[in-house]
């Protein structure tokens, strides 16, 4: 394992303990409300501090990009660490277990490691750039089926920002008419890493931010799959609007969602 991915695989698993800890006492945790929609609890912070800690130690020189702390030193060091500490916290909440730390590292901008760690099943997703994705040590691989009508498509609701609800609510009647059925489980890096997987065949959102998506995003590219912003465009990471899936499947996904775009 590359040396970094290995500081990365170490930070979630830390943040991870800090989390089941946590999860046992759901009744003790202070929440605040960032905006509508938006939570942050102690367990998030506490968390974070785990993962950049473990991640400064090794190394020191680093920048991060964290969603709680903010940015550090982003544009003083080529190696960037893009940290979700819980992602799903929405979830976390209600003890619903669809939550996942989420760390990627960037090298001049591109992502080179990634690790989406899912505490409740003690899933390991991991990548690194031309290596491959794996899933708990297995090589993994997106879902071969290509016919839309036998296709389970993940998405995620605007729940933060409701601007655009009418044009999601449009793309998501399309969707669910042509396909077996779509899923909102509420943590984004997890939806990437079910399609690099194969749990489901494809997955888009709107307005995330770069925490939500840098690892799970490797993972579905060396896995095999595609990731693009909704026109089919490269800049998902600067837009937070993400398609994911095999090509046959994001072709489709992405015909499907044209007419909704103005
Ligand atoms: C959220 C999750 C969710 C997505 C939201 C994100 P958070 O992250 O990824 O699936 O729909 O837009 O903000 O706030 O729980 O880290
Ligand atoms: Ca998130
Ligand atoms: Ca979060």
């Amino acid at each position: 394992m590359h040396p970094m991915l290995n500081v990365a695989v170490k930070a979630a698993r830390r943040a991870g303990s800090v989390i089941q800890r946590a999860s046992l006492n759901l009744d003790t945790i202070r929440v605040e409300n960032k905006k509508h929609n938006d939570f942050v609890t102690d367990v998030d912070r506490a968390a974070e501090e785990a993962i950049i800690a473990t991640v400064l130690e090794a190394y020191p020189k680093h920048a991060i990009l964290a969603e709680e702390s903010g940015a550090k030193g982003v544009g003083h060091s080529e190696y960037e660490w893009i940290i979700d500490p819980i992602d799903g916290t929405t979830n976390f909440l209600h003890g619903h277990t669809q939550y996942a730390v989420s760390i990627a590292l960037a090298h001049k901008g591109l992502v080179q490691q990634a690790v989406v760690y899912d505490p409740s099943r003690n899933d390991l997703f991991t990548a690194s750039r031309g290596v491959g994705a794996f899933l708990n040590d297995r090589r993994i691989r997106v879902s071969k089926r290509i016919q839309l009508n036998q296709c389970l498509i993940a998405t995620g609701f605007p729940v933060t920002d409701q601007s655009y609800i009418d044009q999601y609510l449009g793309m998501l009647k399309d969707i669910l008419a042509k396909t077996a059925g779509v899923r909102r489980e509420g943590a984004a890096s997890l939806d990437l890493c079910n399609v690099a997987c194969g749990r489901v065949e494809g997955y888009w959102e709107k307005n995330l931010q770069p925490w939500d998506i840098a690892a799970g995003s490797l993972i579905v590219q060396e896995a095999g799959g595609m990731v693009t912003d909704l026109s089919g465009e490269q800049n998902w990471m600067e837009s937070g609007d993400i398609v994911a899936a095999s090509p046959k499947v994001l072709a489709q996904l992405l015909q499907m969602l044209a007419p909704h775009l103005s």
